[in-house]
């Protein structure tokens, strides 16, 4: 298993396999690693905590090899003790589980970095911010949906901009490392906007798999939203 190196102080896309072409997940991964992609995601889904059905533990494991490239699954899934150490084994570098479905994660996070794994905690768009607080310490990542999970092409919600400035603030008062994440809409827009609120890793899926050069589209965000990371650490506008 590969640890992501975080560069200092770098803003990262992650594309979301979840808007790739399902009959061709390894040649899309493929295209976008060669086009400078360190890390995706994989929108782990049960049917049951979200209203659709994805990807198993066999599927990481087959996209893992030789990609290169830094796994993480997501898991939109009512049991998260049962199927975080099954990605984990599989070989994802991060598992993100959601709070909502494991409100005592520190047991879980536990067993992920026992098995040399790092934990996300992600929160949906009617969890409040200060649910994260007492975990950060703990975490490689928080997530901030940006849409009510489940699927992908959903529009944006800027109401969760204020969350991403909570968090960001927090994470500063307490010099975390961690990556915060925003996941859902994401475009060069709204990444910028996300970015100039605090998020350093922003998940897109449709922005990136539905245009006409995947690798062009995801180096366009990543563009606009370094550029507005940047601002912001400079005291430039907050993303309003
Ligand atoms: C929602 C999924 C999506 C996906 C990104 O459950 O988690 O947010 O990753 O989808 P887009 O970028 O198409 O909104």
């Amino acid at each position: 298993m590969t640890t992501f190196r975080r560069p200092k102080g770098e803003v990262c896309v992650v594309p979301s396999l979840l808007a790739a072409d399902p009959g061709a997940l390894r040649r899309d991964l493929a295209r976008i690693a060669a086009g400078g992609a360190r890390w995706a995601t994989l929108d782990v889904m049960d049917g049951d905590f979200v209203p659709n059905l994805s990807y198993g533990p066999a599927v990481l494991a087959a996209l893992r090899e030789g990609s290169g490239v830094m796994l993480d699954a997501h898991l939109m899934v009512r049991d998260p003790v049962k199927f975080a150490p099954l990605f984990a084994k599989a070989g994802a570098d991060l598992v993100i589980f959601h709070l909502e479905a494991c409100p005592r994660p520190r047991p879980l996070i536990a067993k992920l970095r026992s098995m040399k794994t790092a934990a996300g905690l992600a929160i949906k768009p009617g969890t409040p911010a200060e649910r994260l607080l007492p975990f950060l310490p703990d975490i490689a990542l928080a997530l901030v949906m940006s849409v009510e999970p489940g699927f992908g092409g959903q529009r944006f919600m800027r109401a969760m901009l204020p969350k991403v400035r909570l968090l960001r603030s927090a994470m500063e008062r307490a010099r975390s490392r961690a990556w915060l994440a925003v996941d859902g809409g994401v475009d060069a827009r709204t990444g910028a906007l996300s970015a100039a609120a605090g998020a350093d890793c922003l998940v897109a899926g449709s922005a990136v798999f539905r245009a006409r050069d995947p690798v062009d589209a995801m180096r366009a965000i990543e563009q606009a939203a370094r550029q507005a990371f940047d601002r912001r650490k400079t005291g430039g506008t907050h993303g309003r």
